[in-house]
């Protein structure tokens, strides 16, 4: 079954003296999104935005595999907005910027955005595991900021586990479902079609669906008028 963290650093794991957090899924599944992102991002520039990094370890394998790209890690818990700020010290790449503090639940996403202090036009958005292990309304504003700030080609990476037609896709993602919901019954596996509703609300449409390691998948939207 899958396992899930709501915050890292305290599953055992373990943590740097400058705070770097270790994330256990990030050594199973970094190759395969970073593929993913090769994919549809090498050649271009700009920023991308990463929401929900957690641990920062993501954003370090990015920036240093798509150097082209400014990366804008963020997320919304302190601890892990230390451990990104460690891992990009760390990292010592100047393609990674400090990160933002973003709360996915309201769709302005931060008063960076609005003020000129973060990105403008933005490549792509990229979000790793966050909306099954958050209310909905993480997913409503994940959505409408990503409608609302990327570019006319820029795109949003959504990975994860999902549903399909009302489905699971496998039998350990219904019962990483049930145990989520039991946690927190806000939460649970997302159905993509509810997602592809919300995206089509914010001007976005699904591009792509790519089947990943684990029984994830990745789901690309673009602008609905560039497809
Ligand atoms: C399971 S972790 C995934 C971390 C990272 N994306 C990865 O794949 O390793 C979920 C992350 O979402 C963040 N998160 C939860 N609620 C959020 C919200 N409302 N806005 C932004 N981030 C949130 C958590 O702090 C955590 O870092």
């Amino acid at each position: 079954m899958a396992d899930y963290v709501v915050e890292f650093g305290k599953d055992g794991r373990p943590v740097e003296p400058d705070g770097r957090l270790d994330a256990s899924a990030f050594h199973r599944n970094h190759q395969a999104i970073r593929a993913v992102l090769q994919r549809f991002l090498a050649g271009k520039s700009g920023d991308v935005i990463e929401v929900g990094s957690g641990t920062g370890q993501h954003a370090v394998d990015f920036a240093r595999h798509l150097p082209e790209i400014t990366w804008w890690p963020s997320d919304l818990n302190d601890r892990h907005l230390a451990s990104i700020v460690a891992w990009r010290a760390h990292a010592q790449l100047s393609n990674i910027r400090l990160p933002l503090r973003i709360d996915l639940s309201d769709p302005d996403w931060c008063s960076e955005m609005q003020d000129g202090r973060g990105p403008a036009d933005v490549l792509a958005v990229f979000c790793a595991n966050v909306v099954h292990i958050a209310p909905w309304s993480v997913a409503e504003g994940l959505l409408a900021g990503a409608g609302r700030y990327l570019r006319v080609d820029g795109l949003l990476f959504l990975y994860g586990p999902f549903k399909r037609g009302g489905k699971h896709t496998a039998l350990s993602n219904a019962v990483f479902d049930s145990s989520l919901r039991e946690g927190n019954p806000e939460w649970g596996v997302r159905d993509i079609e509810a997602v592809e509703a919300l995206a089509a609300s914010a001007g976005l449409a699904l591009v792509e669906v790519i089947e990943m390691p684990s029984n994830n998948l990745t789901l690309v939207f673009g602008r609905s008028h560039a497809i």
